[in-house]
């Protein structure tokens, strides 16, 4: 069986965390700051948090930026669920806009949306490939959306405009006009989730990147006694002789990393670059070469001279085809032994999202791109005789399912 998304795991990997087991420090502490300074400079944003997970870091961009009861955040309608459920979570209300063809969420959709309630936008780098930033961060910089702002909170009005939090989950490593994600807009979090190119087990990070006159390292270490219960002292320095006495300055969260996790990160992060996307980007490029032979194949793009996927997964659609037909088709995938998966249900139509009154023929191409859509495993340990295998998989299903 070809299983979807292992994760990479090797001595280096196994190495790095025995030897913080041994190390006499296995929550957050000097593995954690040494990896966010790697992140920070790896995505060149000003300064990097890192979290317990993506999920984490979400929400916890939001509650600094003020978000809560009687605001509204654009969130694209084709993403997973954490992008939208940190947003009723800070009591504010999900705006879902429809996503183009490239599955990414449409910047025309996003300034229907805008009203003087929207707080933030997350655009979410589905599958790796950025979304159109300069586009979006020209949007909320304009004279006329940034009139309809109506600011609350201290950093609100720091801000004067709607906060750009792009939830890079996918894309860590991918590349926009020369820049890496995390330094492409106010805020972006990124996952370290299992199934995630770079992986800590769960895991995520804050990039922050706000603009002048917001200072990131002051903001840095406000988040950072945030994410740990408000304590003025860190666990580790708490240790130290004589250092016990601590104070609580305001009611924090527990979102914070552990070395354990940090120590995965940092193996995965150096061999990111030369190692990790190398392969991913062979993998792509095995699927693409073998697919393109087939009319009903619709590909993925996941480079342009603009914009240079990080590789996450690979985003078939078989043209010409409905959801039913789609679902057949796994079925026979995964008869011949090959795991496949679909990224992703859009969210109006997961029942939480129906109940609040979503409804999904108000996001067409969403819809579109989800029926059609089979996502195809990609990883480091994936050999080329097994994309073959994960190809002829699918072209056979295909054709037992459809009548070409
Ligand atoms: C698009 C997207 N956003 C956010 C997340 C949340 O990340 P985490 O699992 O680290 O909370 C995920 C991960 O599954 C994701 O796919």
């Amino acid at each position: 069986m070809i299983s979807f998304s292992p994760p990479r795991m090797d001595k280096k990997i196994v190495d790095a965390v025995v030897d913080t087991l041994y190390s006499g420090w296995i929550t957050t502490g000097p593995k954690t700051k040494k990896f966010e300074k790697m992140l920070t400079a790896y995505g060149g944003q000003q300064a990097t948090l890192c979290v317990s997970s993506g999920s984490a870091g979400l929400e916890f961009a939001l509650r600094w930026f003020g978000v809560g009861e009687g605001d509204e955040v654009i969130v694209p309608a084709y993403t997973y669920c954490a992008t939208a459920n940190v947003v009723p979570h800070c009591g504010a209300k999900v705006i879902f806009v429809d996503v183009g063809e490239d599955f990414n969420i449409s910047v025309e959709a996003i300034e229907k949306a805008i009203t003087p309630r929207t707080k933030a936008i997350i655009p979410v780098d589905i599958a790796g490939f950025p979304c159109d930033y300069n586009e979006i961060n020209a949007l909320v910089n304009r004279e006329d959306i940034r009139k309809k702002f109506m600011p609350e909170t201290n950093e609100q009005k720091e801000l004067g405009r709607i906060l750009v939090l792009s939830d890079a989950a996918h894309s860590i490593g991918a590349w926009y006009h020369g820049k890496r994600t995390g330094s492409l807009t106010d805020i972006t979090v990124y996952s370290f989730h299992a199934v995630k190119t770079i992986t800590t087990a769960e895991g995520g990070a804050i990039c922050l990147n706000l603009p002048s006159p917001f200072d990131n390292e002051a903001i840095y270490q406000d988040l950072n006694i945030k994410s740990l219960h408000g304590q003025t002292k860190d666990a580790l320095t708490k240790t130290q002789i004589g250092n016990w006495r601590y104070d609580i300055v305001e009611l924090g969260y527990k979102f914070n990393m552990t070395d354990i996790q940090a120590a995965m990160g940092m193996v995965e992060l150096e061999r990111n670059d030369n190692d990790m996307l190398v392969r991913r980007k062979e993998v792509f490029d095995r699927y693409t070469t073998a697919l393109s032979a087939y009319p009903w194949a619709q590909l993925p793009t996941y480079e342009t001279p603009e914009k240079q996927s990080s590789y996450h997964v690979f985003l078939l659609r078989i043209n010409g085809i409905n959801e039913e037909q789609r679902d057949e088709i796994i079925r026979e995938i995964f008869k011949r032994d090959v795991a496949v998966n679909v990224h992703f249900v859009p969210l109006p139509m997961m029942t939480y999202y129906k109940d609040a009154g979503y409804r999904m023929p108000d996001y067409p191409i969403s819809y579109d791109n989800y029926s059609r859509e089979i996502t195809l495993p990609v990883y480091y340990d994936l050999t080329d005789e097994m994309v073959d295998e994960v190809v002829r998989a699918v072209v056979e299903a295909v054709e037992e399912v459809v009548n070409l």
